[in-house]
């Protein structure tokens, strides 16, 4: 397989052709912040967030869709990457609800964690980037799942695990504008569109945007002890932990 050798931060790497940046920053243990990644799944490079400096580019490059070039140099910390991800981040939370204290993903929110190691805080009234924030009523409509597309941050993550893994496509982008947000067959609540409720969704979301209510209330993720049970849903016993 053709290799191909870059500089990340100053160290060289090789690494097969097609790696994305990322990969290759990951290899030597760098580490780039993510929200629409998830190396099991398509990037489609949505958020951000990854952006790195590549001498010679125009343009901050997302580390996740783009691939390594031979004599690349990139830097993942440059001073324009930094306020480039603060900027990404202001913009996320000026659209969220300034809820964390409460929120059932507070301590296992990626956007949250995005904040606290960029310094990021929620745009104050008068900022240029406070405006309106979205006041959509939560979807209680099912048993399993909580929706609250309020806290979402279109990374599209659940559309493609819900189209890649389970081949369902129940989720997709809908709308537009500021008014898109992400649908289950046309606009309908998950009680009513084809959803079976598999949690694939669940397991990706980077915030609370999707809860297992099954969950809710019950202590912090790190609070709970886990163990093996049966999953009673469909009647197959599948044990996991
Ligand atoms: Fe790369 Fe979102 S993680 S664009």
């Amino acid at each position: 397989m053709e290799q191909v050798t870059l500089t990340i931060d100053g160290q060289a790497v090789t690494v097969a052709a097609g790696t994305t940046v990322l990969a290759a920053a990951r290899s030597l243990g760098i580490h780039v912040p993510t929200l629409c990644h998830d190396p099991d799944l398509t990037s489609e490079g949505s958020c951000r967030l990854c952006v790195v400096h590549v001498a010679g580019a125009r343009t901050l490059m997302p580390a996740c869709v783009t691939a390594v070039m031979p004599g690349m140099v990139v830097q993942t910390a440059a001073p324009e990457v930094v306020e480039a991800r603060r900027t990404i981040i202001e913009l996320l939370l000026a659209n969220h609800p300034n809820d964390c204290l409460t929120c059932e993903r507070a301590g296992t929110c990626a956007l949250q964690e995005a904040a606290y190691a960029y310094g990021v805080r929620f745009p104050e009234a008068g900022s240029p980037l406070a405006g309106e924030k979205h006041q959509w009523p939560p979807d209680e409509s099912n048993p399993m799942l909580l929706r609250d597309m309020n806290k979402c941050i279109l990374c599209g993550k659940c559309v493609r695990a819900c189209a890649e893994w389970q081949q369902r496509h129940v989720l997709d982008f809908g709308f537009r504008g500021f008014a898109t947000k992400i649908v289950a067959d046309m606009d309908q609540d998950l009680i009513g569109s084809s959803c079976v409720y598999c949690g694939a969704c669940l397991t990706v979301c980077p915030t609370g945007a999707l809860l297992d209510r099954r969950s809710i209330g019950r202590g912090r993720p790190w609070e709970r002890e886990h163990v093996r049970t049966t999953c009673g849903y469909c009647g197959t016993g599948c044990q996991f932990d």
